[in-house]
């Protein structure tokens, strides 16, 4: 057991009661409960009817598993439901975004109403590029109003769009530009980070090379660095959407019209396209905003500090509070050493009430200690929210403590890509917390925690989380590989979801989160597969096989470390582990450079083959190595320890 686990365990017994300030709704959300459990499809279209839509369903669920179809034979548009319809409603003039860049002076307050033309504009421009309902259009962007724009313009139009994390090298922007057929590439010059400008415009010219069919890149200009220009392809998008009309006539599209697409990492070496569509992913992104938030539309100022290259940005920066009509900051920079209280500045400039961050973010404040924070009045925030990894209850407590002033709930919120919302988490003011523990699956979601035969464990025991009916945000599939999403998700369990996370239902049925159970990594909240950073490794000249594992890392959750093996001939140099780390970032991106390579011998094999990554896990984490009995060759983990000794000063 991992030593998270067992402090799991120990706190266990702790619980957090529901404070008074939210009691007046409590009955109401409560009662949601009882509503989902009574008639199930009938919970979701009253949540569906929250929505505007054009054309009525006929039918709530069609489900021929793994195929689910919601809302079917309803018609309605996203963008008229993020914005139009609050500009209707008479609440043209409330903030939607309260925008900072990195630069402390770059600031800007957009309404409802001038994000409805920024919208119809930019949705405009994209049909005047030849883009029409059903094209892929891949964006690669900053965290920048035009980001929210363009996404919105796309779903306007009908265009899927898929959204490719600013960080990711021009090898993995070109993989999926490519897998989605997209012909139109949105992105900037480049953006602001840690008070730096970094260049976006380069990368995508590197990965547009490798991509025949893109026909035009669309280039926001905003760091104003000099950027390499294609006449016949690259156009300025103050050239082009500035001049658009200001209206546009939007139309609705089938309940099951592709929204999305959002490449995630699986236990192979090639992203998965997880592919969202829209009824139904509207409808659940917008009730869990408003129920796991307990939001107020009138006054709440929201604040989701993800990226939205992530579907935490898709879900919870995006669609669901414009859904909702909230009013929420967006900020372009990151934290960091040289910027300790930015973070809390802004929360108390603008009195955020509702605050969603990620463990890892907590905990990297937690080292700076809490003096940045106590500078500052954070009274405004009433919910915080945690997202993106299991939260150790050390981290728990410390949010609570420093950044809610000892009294605001946490909704501490499971879900994943492919669940496309939030699944499992407690509901202020209803659920009584335990730190670390994400509790109850949401009114109208089925999960069970199963062991290996598929049995649900009883109170008390642990196994692997599984969502046993189908939900309106749920992935529709791979994109182009309706094989690969039954094999992946469907078939360890007959009827179940497997998401390949660990779980265990504490003596009371709550249910604490254990981490991954498969290849996958979670590194400061990322996904990223062993497999995908192993090829990545084997692609350099100098490396004959690598195998990589995740290592408990106290700040971002789990670290990268890598085992390589160098080819005959190569000599392992001064240079080579930096060599190497660089490699991954250059075909992955920084977020995948390993912490720690270590050069070794032998790899420990089982006869059949099989790396045995338990006991390289046992290795990174300093452990002594676990029972080496299957191993063809016992000695090799020998070797591998005085590796281990040789290279103590890799550690990046
Ligand atoms: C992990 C992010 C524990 C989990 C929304 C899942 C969590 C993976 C939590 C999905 C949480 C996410 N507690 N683990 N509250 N939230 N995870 O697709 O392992 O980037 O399978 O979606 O993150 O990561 P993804």
């Amino acid at each position: 057991m991992s030593s998270d686990a067992l402090s799991n365990l120990l706190h266990e017994e702790r619980r957090f009661p529901p404070s008074d300030e939210f009691a007046a709704e409590a009955v109401a959300t409560s009662e949601l409960y009882d509503a989902a459990a009574e008639d199930r499809l009938g919970f979701w279209e009253d949540q569906a009817r929250a929505l505007h839509w054009e054309t009525d369903w006929e039918q709530a669920l069609d489900w021929q598993p793994p195929f689910a179809k919601w809302f079917v034979g309803g018609k309605l548009n996203v963008a008229v439901n993020c914005v139009d319809r609050h500009v209707d409603a008479g609440n043209g003039d409330r903030v939607a975004l309260h925008w900072q860049g990195d630069p402390v002076d770059d600031k800007r307050t957009i309404t409802y109403r001038d994000l409805q033309k920024l919208v119809n504009q930019t949705a405009n421009a994209l049909t005047e590029l030849g883009v029409e309902a059903g094209d892929p259009v891949a964006v690669y962007m900053p965290m920048i109003p035009e980001t929210i724009a363009t996404l919105l313009a796309c779903a306007r139009i009908g265009a899927p769009h898929t959204v490719v994390f600013a960080g990711f090298s021009a090898d993995a922007l070109a993989s999926r530009i490519r897998d989605a057929d997209a012909r139109v590439v949105v992105t900037a010059d480049g953006q602001y980070r840690r008070g730096e400008a970094a260049p976006l415009k380069p990368n995508v010219d590197d990965a547009v090379a490798k991509c025949p069919d893109v026909r035009n890149v669309l280039v926001v200009r905003r760091t104003g660095s000099d950027v390499t220009w294609n006449e016949d392809r690259d156009l300025w998008w103050h050239e082009v959407v500035d001049r658009q009309p200001e209206e546009h006539e939007a139309q609705a599209f089938d309940s099951e019209h592709p929204l999305f697409i959002l490449y995630t990492s699986g236990t192979t070496a090639k992203p998965k396209g997880i592919l969202h569509t829209t009824g139904g992913y509207l409808t659940q992104v917008a009730y869990t905003h408003r129920n796991v938030f307990d939001l107020k539309p009138e006054s709440d100022v929201y604040w989701c500090a993800a990226d939205v290259g992530w579907v935490t940005g898709h879900s919870y920066i995006v669609y669901g509070p414009l859904a909702n009509g909230a009013t929420s900051v967006m900020y372009e920079g990151v934290p960091h050493p040289g910027d300790k209280d930015r973070w809390w500045k802004l929360i108390a400039e603008h009195k955020v009430s509702i605050l969603y961050t990620a463990p890892t973010t907590i905990r990297t404040y937690m080292k700076w200690g809490p003096e940045p924070l106590q500078e500052h009045d954070l009274s405004s925030l009433r919910v915080l929210g945690s997202v993106g990894e299991p939260i150790n209850p050390e981290a728990w407590m410390w949010y609570r403590e420093h950044v809610g002033g000892d009294k605001t709930p946490i909704v501490d919120t499971w879900w994943q890509t492919e669940t496309g919302a939030i699944m499992i988490s407690p509901l202020p003011g209803v659920t009584a917390t335990k730190p670390g523990s994400a509790m109850r699956p949401l009114p109208g979601i089925s999960a069970e925690v199963v062991d290996e035969e598929g049995k649900p464990v009883p109170n008390g025991g642990g196994g692997y989380l599984v969502l046993t009916e189908p939900w309106p945000s749920m992935l529709r599939g791979i994109w182009g590989d309706d094989e690969r999403y039954k094999e992946t998700y469907w078939s360890r369990f007959e009827d179940m979801y497997f998401a390949g996370d660990g779980a265990k239902k504490d003596e009371d049925g709550d249910l604490w989160l254990l981490g991954r159970v498969d290849d996958v990594m979670n590194v400061s909240g990322h996904r990223i597969s062993t497999t995908e950073v192993e090829s990545a490794l084997v692609s350099h000249p100098k490396v004959a096989e690598a195998a990589v594992v995740g290592a408990n890392d106290p700040t971002t959750g789990q670290g990268i470390v890598a085992f390589v093996i160098l080819r005959g001939s190569a000599a392992e140099g001064e240079t080579l582990v930096k060599d190497l780390r660089d490699h991954v970032a250059k075909e992955i991106g920084p977020i995948a450079k390993p912490r720690q390579i270590l050069v070794v011998a032998e790899l420990p094999k089982t006869r059949s083959g099989k790396i045995m990554r338990r006991l390289l896990r046992d290795v990174a984490e300093h452990r002594e190595v676990g029972d080496v009995t299957t191993l063809a060759d016992p000695t090799v983990m020998n070797l591998i320890g005085e590796g281990l000794d040789k290279s103590k000063g890799d550690e990046g």
